[in-house]
């Protein structure tokens, strides 16, 4: 059993606390945990064409079995509710609700979820759904996927299903997942699916999942509740970006890669326009967003999910495509399996940030979490993982300091609920809260989950003193 890491005495004067409403959750996506992705009727993703094709995952791993989430949920729900999770973020697969993408609904992919939201609401933990962590239909992708003007209204279909079926009882919901990671990895460097290299695509993605959130927000809008309760939102990853020097090079090489990466998507949706760096970024590939695609974008939303999981010391590096900035390696500092610094205090800055640019929004993290080496198999009942589990502690600080700041912060989720496909690292990378032997599929908490579950018996008080 893990103690707490800064035990109250009766010397504490101002115990760390959170309120008695702030969300404790842990979130997952759909493709990560699934497993069975043809199961019932199901169509293909891309991640299911991409994971198939050889040398775009790591040792050939797919999401065929992952988690094996898709039969196992009662279990994993069971799971939740030893860590007192209050709310549970998941994404929904696409292509088992509508197979082709549109058109046609699957109502075995539909029962699935209703089955898995009331599953959560017996146990009284809230269900957040992102409606696109990733997976997009394959036969849509056939058709252009994001790069097609269609998408707007094929989304907006998608997601009117959902708020219909299951409106009524969701209290969350979140459009996309991080529409840079999609543009970036997905158009851009091409290491996640679709796995293609262009600029010119990278900018019309973009545009096209702009107006694919807003279309889908007009139509969560339009539908009197029940048919869709709850709050909607948008999720985006932000990575505080620092100069690496006080040059002039340096400070614009920064500004060009927080424009890409932290703006890109929150100045259309909270602002009305676009980052002014992202014409010198993209060069001859960027066009500007018509005041049409602007409007959609810019969606009256209920809250703002942030994901963050570290930062970036940036220099002016011109070898570098479209940016021209290059993350500089801070070797003092801890860095996680994936390479990335471990900066707690940047969580602190990154909510702060965002409330001085962008005003009072309820805000989330919804992903924070960090991998570190964990064995394969493991004995025993528990698995210790101190670097994890320090993460957490030094992280939920960190949103603590942001909420003694002022910052309208409502609730965290632990990224991940389990180990699962981490892309394209395929199960080289573990961030579970709870370990997974993939040979056998048997859950193990670490010790971060038991912390996370002390830390929210106790509203955070176990953390410390403020
Ligand atoms: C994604 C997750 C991913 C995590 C760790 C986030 O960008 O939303 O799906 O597993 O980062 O890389």
């Amino acid at each position: 059993m893990v103690g707490c890491p800064f035990p109250m005495t009766a010397a504490t004067p101002a115990p760390l606390e959170f309120p008695p409403d702030f969300v404790w959750g842990a979130a997952t996506a759909a493709y990560q945990v699934e497993g069975s992705p043809l199961a019932d009727g199901a169509g293909a993703s891309i991640w299911h064409r991409f994971s198939h094709t050889p040398g775009r995952v790591r040792d050939g791993d797919t999401g065929d079995v992952a988690c094996d989430h898709y039969r196992r949920w009662p279990e994993d729900i069971a799971l939740m509710r030893t860590l007192g999770l209050t709310s549970y973020r998941f994404s929904i697969s696409w292509s088992r609700i509508l197979p082709e993408g549109r058109g046609r609904v699957n109502p075995a992919g539909l029962a699935h979820y209703e089955r898995l939201v009331d599953g959560l609401l017996e146990a009284g933990i809230a269900p957040h759904i992102t409606l696109y962590h990733w997976d997009l239909p394959a036969a849509l992708d056939d058709r252009g996927g994001w790069l097609n003007p269609d998408i707007a209204e094929w989304f907006a279909d998608y997601a009117s299903v959902l708020f219909k079926a299951l409106g009524d009882r969701v209290p969350m919901w979140a459009t996309l997942n991080e529409p840079w990671v999609v543009t970036d990895g997905g158009y851009l460097h091409g290491v996640l699916a679709p796995g293609h290299r262009s600029a010119f695509e990278a900018a019309i993605a973009a545009r096209q999942l702009m107006r694919a959130h807003g279309r889908a927000v007009q139509a969560f809008r339009g539908l009197a509740p029940p048919a869709a309760g709850g709050r909607i939102g948008l999720v985006v990853n932000i990575e505080p970006k620092y100069p690496a020097s006080d040059s002039d090079a340096d400070r614009a090489a920064t500004a060009r890669a927080e424009a890409h990466m932290n703006r890109q998507f929150l100045d259309p949706a909270l602002l009305g326009r676009t980052p002014p760096e992202l014409a010198e970024v993209f060069g001859e590939a960027w066009v500007d967003w018509t005041p049409e695609e602007l409007a959609l974008a810019r969606q009256p939303l209920d809250f703002v999910g942030i994901n963050y999981y570290t930062r970036a010391v940036v220099q002016h590096d011109p070898a570098v495509w479209l940016q021209r900035a290059a993350p500089v390696r801070q070797p003092q500092a801890t860095h996680t399996e994936t390479g990335w610094e471990v900066h707690a205090p940047s969580l602190t800055d990154t909510l702060t940030w965002f409330r001085r640019r962008y005003g009072e929004l309820p805000l989330y993290v919804t992903e924070n979490g960090s991998a570190f080496y964990d064995p394969p198999q493991v004995s025993g009942d528990e698995l210790d993982d101190p670097l994890r589990r320090d993460y957490l502690a030094q992280h939920l600080r960190a949103v603590h300091a942001a909420r003694a700041a002022g910052v309208d912060v409502r609730g965290y989720y632990a990224w991940s609920l389990l180990d699962n496909l981490e892309w394209a690292h395929g199960y080289s990378k573990r961030f579970g809260l709870v370990h997974v032997d993939f040979s056998t599929q048997k859950r193990t908490p670490k010790s971060t989950a038991r912390l996370y579950a002390q830390v929210i018996a106790s509203q955070g008080r176990c953390l410390g003193r403020a």
